[in-house]
């Protein structure tokens, strides 16, 4: 039998988020990106999985990489594109790979504009308002769903 093949998760992070650490510490913690990207890779080793991720400003970048589809799953924090972007929505349908979305912030708690998601409505689910441990829940709950035992309901194990 061929070796398994490692499964592959990529992270995205959307704009802003390159200044987290100096960017209002009080709503989004005083970790850095890359503490954060550091904890995931440690993370990702234990869970016996590859990761990318990659941050970007621009729209279309991250719709670039989407539309690559060079990985298994997709944790994105697409960061003031949630509320915003049909593309990114877009790409995410027309790829097709199962898609978590994460914000740091509890975005129900906050200003209303930020309550409507573009990308909820084709992510498998959403974690937010945990810090940075929301990427760390995201990338465990990535773990069971690509195992196939995703948590769909109080009947999945
Ligand atoms: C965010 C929440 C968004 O509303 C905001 O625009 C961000 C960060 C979060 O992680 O809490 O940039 O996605």
């Amino acid at each position: 039998m061929p070796p398994r093949r490692k499964k592959t998760v990529q992270v995205i992070h959307g704009p802003n988020l390159n200044l987290l650490g100096e960017r209002e510490p009080g709503l989004y913690g005083s970790k850095t990106l890359r503490e954060i990207d550091s904890g995931l890779r440690a993370l990702a080793r234990e869970l016996d999985l590859g990761l990318g991720s990659m941050q970007s400003n621009s729209e279309a970048d991250i719709i670039e990489k989407i539309q690559k589809g060079d990985f298994d799953l997709l944790i994105i924090n697409p960061a003031a594109y949630t509320h915003t972007s049909v593309a990114i929505r877009d790409a995410i349908s027309a790829v097709g790979k199962p898609v978590i979305e994460v914000h740091l912030s509890n975005i129900y708690r906050r200003e209303e504009f930020r309550k409507h998601s573009y990308v909820s409505g084709v992510a498998h689910g959403q974690i937010s308002g945990f810090g940075p441990e929301s990427y760390y829940l995201a990338l465990r709950a990535a773990a069971k769903i690509l195992e196939g035992r995703s948590a769909k309901g109080p009947s999945a194990n």
